[in-house]
């Protein structure tokens, strides 16, 4: 990938929150997925603002008490130009999420054996892309991706090696119906009797 260009930016978690029990004579159940973000360029589009979270119990606890170093910015021992100032936290509601999703998995009624849950795809449409943008998924499986990106008002391109998947989600997508203007109606015909009164 990267002869090609690709730079790594990221590595997400995806924690299986409801992973089912079992057992394997060389190792434990799986709970949960890598997810690796490449990109061309080091400044690409990233909406944080989208998927901000509930600050959650730990402003209770962490910020009740700050220290002297929680007040000011305190840069990173190994210079790396990053730095924190935890008391800017202090008020809010809303954080940017950590790189752990906690989803459960999903596979009812899905005719493929490893969809994921519709939530996955969503929380990246959302962070990387805007309304109109397209979605290119290359491992198209079920088509979740797809439908997600349907449903969020974005164009989208999968793809699958398997011709049967590529027809079951042709024959279940609907298009997105997109106006540019308002489509055409037929309004009521207002009652020609003020107008007489008027003139
Ligand atoms: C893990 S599944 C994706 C499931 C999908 N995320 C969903 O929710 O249904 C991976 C898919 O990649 C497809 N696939 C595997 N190798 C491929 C290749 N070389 N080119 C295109 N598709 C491929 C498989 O047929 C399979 O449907």
């Amino acid at each position: 990938m990267r002869k090609q260009g690709w730079l790594w930016t990221e590595e997400f978690i995806w924690h299986k929150k409801n992973c089912y029990p079992g057992k394997w004579p060389n190792r434990f159940r799986d709970a949960w997925e890598r997810l690796l973000q490449f990109n061309k360029n080091r400044k690409f589009n990233m909406y944080q603002e989208e998927v901000m979270v509930p600050m959650g119990d730990w402003a209770q606890s962490r910020l009740k008490n700050l220290s002297e170093t929680d007040r000011i910015r305190d840069n990173s021992k190994v210079g790396s130009g990053f730095g924190k100032n935890i008391s800017n936290w202090l008020e809010r509601d809303k954080a940017y999420p950590a790189n752990v999703l906690h989803l459960a998995t999903e596979c009812n009624n899905k005719n493929h054996s490893a969809a994921f849950p519709e939530e996955l795809p969503e929380w990246f449409i959302k962070l990387f892309t805007v309304e109109n943008d397209t979605v290119l998924d290359p491992f198209m499986g079920s088509g979740t991706t797809l439908f997600v990106a349907n449903r969020m008002r974005r164009n989208s391109v999968g793809i699958d090696i398997v011709p049967e998947y590529c027809e079951m989600v042709r024959k279940q997508l609907q298009p997105v119906e997109l106006f540019l203007l308002e489509p055409e109606m037929v309004y009521e015909t207002a009652k020609s009797k003020r107008r007489n009164v008027l003139r």
